[in-house]
């Protein structure tokens, strides 16, 4: 694959100037009381799934009803909130989480764990998927995007935004490691946001994440097991803005485009050459709360991005907001 990687990263400073403004903004849900949305996956029937801090609890959504309602589907029992998912076979989900400790975006130390929720195993007793534990995630405090490798897809790389590196769970044996660590994924101990790598998806031979602290959007060459195969590479940086911006999870188009979350409320695009573009601002009926994680339609017509409800008018209630592109 040609490197695309320009020498100079873009850099967004926020403002009118670059809303595209063509795009169409649609909320399918918001839950009625505090749900905290961390991250989102399509199943291949369409229907969304939604990880959030509620309870580590997955619901399920259908974008194509007519009133899309948000169903639990999934708890992962004995913790409390859940922040990566990645599919791992057709229509199984890794999903990783912990007990939070709220007051430091971690989780306790000695909680984490990847949990596999299958949707072709069902439960006896009401139909729903099989939730399992496969994995603990040692002594990290934070275990959070998830991304599976496409060459194995039972392996999947998980942002380690606390020791800033990348782990590594084989969701088929258990074994969990760390795939390797760098200062570009940590934080620096005065960041507005004690949080190093976010989100991470694979494409090609590279390894694309965002560092919410360090304001950048990258990429870095690995292996086809997950191992670093090359130098950390900025394409993207954003300005900060008064009350703080960070980039969250994101998704990748087919042809390299990503759609990044950037908090407090824009959705950007970042082109393969690095050129962004704000897709969604505050200026329209809809204002993203704190946009956590975004996922394409299987056509990637529709970008769906899903909210944390962290804005005072949200009062803590997630959104579920569709964007056609
Ligand atoms: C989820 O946790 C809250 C407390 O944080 C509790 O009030 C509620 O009953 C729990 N819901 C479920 C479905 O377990
Ligand atoms: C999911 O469940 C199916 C049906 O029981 C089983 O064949 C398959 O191995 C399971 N997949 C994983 C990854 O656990
Ligand atoms: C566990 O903690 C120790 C000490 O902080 C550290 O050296 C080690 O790398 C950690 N292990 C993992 C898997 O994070």
């Amino acid at each position: 694959m040609p490197s695309l990687a320009p020498l100079v990263p873009s850099v967004l400073l926020l403002g009118a100037a670059h809303l595209a403004g063509a795009v169409q903004v649609r909320q399918l849900y918001q839950f009625p009381e505090a749900t905290f949305i961390e991250n989102i996956a399509v199943r291949p029937n369409g229907h969304l799934l939604l990880n959030t801090f509620a309870n580590a609890s997955t619901y399920t959504l259908d974008p194509s009803a007519e009133n899309p309602k948000a169903e639990l589907i999934a708890q992962v029992p004995g913790i409390t909130g859940l922040t990566g998912i990645a599919e791992v076979a057709h229509d199984v989900f890794a999903v990783t989480g912990g007990i939070s400790d709220v007051a430091n975006y971690a989780w306790e130390a000695g909680t984490a764990q990847t949990a596999i929720i299958n949707f072709s195993k069902k439960c006896e007793k009401d139909g729903k998927p099989t939730v399992k534990t496969v994995a603990k995630g040692g002594n990290t405090t934070m275990l959070n995007g998830m991304t599976a490798l496409p060459k194995h897809p039972h392996i999947v790389l998980h942002a380690g935004s606390k020791e800033g590196n990348v782990f590594r769970t084989n969701t088929a044996t258990g074994a969990f490691d760390i795939a390797f660590q760098d200062e570009k994924l940590g934080f620096s101990a005065d960041a507005p946001v004690p949080l190093g790598i976010n989100g991470l998806h694979v494409r090609g031979d590279y390894l694309y994440f965002t560092n919410s602290a360090q304001l950048f959007f990258g990429r870095v060459k690995i292996t086809d097991k997950g191992d670093r195969a090359g130098d950390i590479e900025e394409i993207a940086r954003v300005e900060t803005v008064p009350g703080g911006a960070a980039y969250d999870d994101f998704s990748l188009a087919r042809d390299g485009t990503a759609y990044v979350g950037l908090h407090p409320h824009f959705l950007v695009k970042v082109a393969p050459d690095g050129k962004q573009t704000v897709l969604v601002d505050d200026s329209g009926d809809i204002v993203l709360a704190g946009p956590t994680s975004t996922a394409l339609s299987k056509d990637e017509k529709t970008l769906y991005v899903v909210t944390g409800g962290t804005s005072e008018a949200s009062g803590g209630k997630g959104q579920v907001v569709a964007v056609t592109l």
